[in-house]
């Protein structure tokens, strides 16, 4: 057997063991052809931010079990190494730490070296931290990244339960950021996903609340469905069917449900962009 055989045999049980911990099966590189062949659905080129561990990950896996093309991403080299290790059949892992404006855009640049994809999952989030990387990862990241990447079709926002008692705050965003808190980030997120749907007519840009899972962020006691906590993406990403091409709406297991009003606020989401491009430097692409 050749080194690496090994080595990828090896990372093949590390995935198994991974996935069958978090109760999922993994679908061999057999299964794959399979379905690549009974899923009439054309295959997509899906690119997921933080997909080096918890539900970006879950994603990723599951793509690919679909048989669609996924570019992962992973804040630095370590965990791109780390990451290699849980999933093998990803096109490329990208790398680029959030929590900096600099590396945000240098990863669109990357994104965009690759070409254009089909859907964007705006998946990295951040929940014990603080204030400023809360504010980074969450809400400056989606935004330089959905400013400077090539549309895609379809664009996926994680957004949380949490987000009902967010508040815009703008008044913090360029001195006191401290008071921003990870609601107020997820009412954030889902004014940007509301704006660009508003805004971008040929595309379909959505928000999913996965939920309380069981992952690195929600903690082993956390009380929802893993599956489902990745499954409503996966749906809006790749699905032809009537409910998933829809844009401006906000999801929890693949049922559209009301969310903070705030949001939908056609004058905070405008001040809410403005502000954005002054504190990134990015303007929003029309
Ligand atoms: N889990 C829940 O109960 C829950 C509930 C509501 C909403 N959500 C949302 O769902 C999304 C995914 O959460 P999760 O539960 O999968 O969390 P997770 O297990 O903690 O994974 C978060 C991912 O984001 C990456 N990330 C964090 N900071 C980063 C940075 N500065 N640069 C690059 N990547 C970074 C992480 O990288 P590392 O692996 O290197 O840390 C990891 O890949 C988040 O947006 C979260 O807010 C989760």
């Amino acid at each position: 057997m050749s080194n690496n055989h090994k080595y990828s045999t090896r990372r093949k049980f590390i995935v198994q063991a991974a996935l069958a911990g978090a109760g999922l099966v993994l679908t061999s590189p057999l299964n794959r052809a399979f379905s690549k062949a009974n899923n009439p659905q054309k295959m997509a080129r899906i690119f997921i931010t933080g997909s080096s561990d918890g539900l970006g990950l879950l994603a990723a896996q599951s793509l690919t079990d679909q048989g669609h093309q996924v570019v992962l991403h992973a804040r630095n080299a370590k965990r791109k190494e780390d990451t290699l290790k849980k999933i093998q059949v990803a096109e490329a892992i990208l790398i680029g730490d959030l929590s900096s404006i600099d590396e945000t855009k240098a990863l669109a640049a990357e994104v965009n070296k690759l070409g254009t994809f089909d859907a964007v999952i705006h998946n990295a989030g951040v929940y014990n931290a603080p204030a400023q990387q809360i504010f980074s990862v969450n809400v400056l990241a989606p935004y330089i990244l959905t400013s400077l990447i090539q549309k895609p079709k379809r664009l996926i926002y994680l957004t949380s339960d949490m987000h009902r008692s967010g508040k815009p705050k703008f008044e913090y965003f360029k001195t006191g950021i401290e008071q921003i808190n990870y609601s107020d980030s997820k009412l954030h997120v889902l004014m940007l996903c509301k704006a660009v749907a508003r805004k971008w007519k040929d595309v379909y840009s959505n928000s999913v609340n996965p939920g309380w899972v069981p992952t690195k962020m929600g903690g082993a006691g956390a009380p929802d469905d893993l599956q489902k906590g990745y499954e409503t993406q996966v749906w809006l990403a790749t699905s032809n069917d009537k409910q998933a091409k829809v844009s401006g709406h906000y999801f929890y297991h693949q049922k559209t449900g009301r969310s903070n009003p705030t949001a939908d606020d056609h004058l905070l989401q405008e001040q809410f962009l403005e502000l954005c491009q002054e504190i990134t430097g990015v303007p929003f692409a029309q």
